[in-house]
């Protein structure tokens, strides 16, 4: 299965992720997390020790510059569209607990598109994540999701949008939706969190109707607690029960 997760700026992305990624490894799958947010905080999230020193795969220009064979002529810049990348998530993961985390860094944005040595590898990466293995892949990814392309989008067999009780993050999950649609995602699915009680939970549901809900996550005031001591929040029992839940719902369902 291959999930995306996306939403608007500190909804919970990252702790979905997480939690989801924690979910599929222990229901015996091989997992890749891939942080595909450019402020990426994953692998901290999931306990990884040393997160902070991951360099992401938009940082590597060596490797990119060898592996599309970046060459500045008079002509202009030449380089391959599609490097070879089956060995990078060997080489260039970490693992921790099971679950293996590649961190991607940025896409470079230009007029209409931008075609650059770094997209180039970054998309053929993502295609090969995606559509050339079976591993389950969680991708925790910014508001923009510009880590997904015409031709790896329709890879995504859920793009799970994170909303919280608010307006601000309805909006962004409408034009997340539209977003999606455009790329050619047909399959997306919401989930409710910082929620605290039946009110709350009722306004995010009548809010996102039409959209497939998977569940709802409490706001959970212990992670703020774990966070000031720099305990990992991966540890929360509270938010592990509701995510083994939305896990437990997304597997019982078909991939169309
Ligand atoms: N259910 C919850 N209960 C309490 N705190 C939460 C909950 N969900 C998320 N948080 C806290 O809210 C903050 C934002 O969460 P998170 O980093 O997962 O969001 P995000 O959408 O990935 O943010 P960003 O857009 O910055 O990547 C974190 O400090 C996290 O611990
Ligand atoms: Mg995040």
């Amino acid at each position: 299965m291959k999930i995306a997760v996306s939403g608007k700026g500190g909804v919970g992305k990252t702790l979905l992720s997480a939690f989801l990624a924690r979910a599929f490894a222990a229901g015996g799958n091989r997992v890749i997390a891939i942080d595909a947010d450019p402020d990426a905080n994953l692998g901290a999230t999931l306990g990884f020790p040393d997160a902070g020193k991951i360099v992401p795969i938009s940082h590597l220009k060596d490797l990119i510059r060898q592996r599309t064979g970046a060459e500045e002529t008079a002509g202009g810049l030449y380089f391959k569209l599609n490097p070879k990348v089956d060995d990078l998530p060997d080489d260039y993961s970490v693992s921790h607990d099971g679950i293996r985390l590649m961190v991607m860094g940025e896409v470079k944005k230009g007029g209409s598109g931008c075609y650059c040595p770094e997209n180039a590898l970054l998309n053929s990466l993502m295609s090969h994540l995606l559509l050339g293995r079976d591993d389950v892949v969680i991708m925790d990814m910014a508001a923009g999701i510009e880590h997904l392309s015409r031709g790896t989008a329709q890879a995504v067999d859920r793009l799970i949008i994170v909303v919280e009780p608010g307006q601000a993050s309805m909006e962004t999950a409408l034009r997340v939706k539209q977003l999606a649609r455009d790329l050619g995602i047909k399959e997306l699915a919401v989930v409710g969190n910082k929620v605290h009680g039946a009110d709350e939970e009722a306004y995010i549901r009548k809010g996102t109707e039409g959209l497939d809900m998977l569940g709802v996550i409490p706001y959970d005031p212990g992670l703020v607690d774990a966070q000031m001591k720099g305990l990992p929040v991966i540890r929360s029992q509270v938010i592990k029960s509701s995510v083994d839940a939305i896990y437990t719902k997304l597997i019982a369902q078909p991939i169309k």
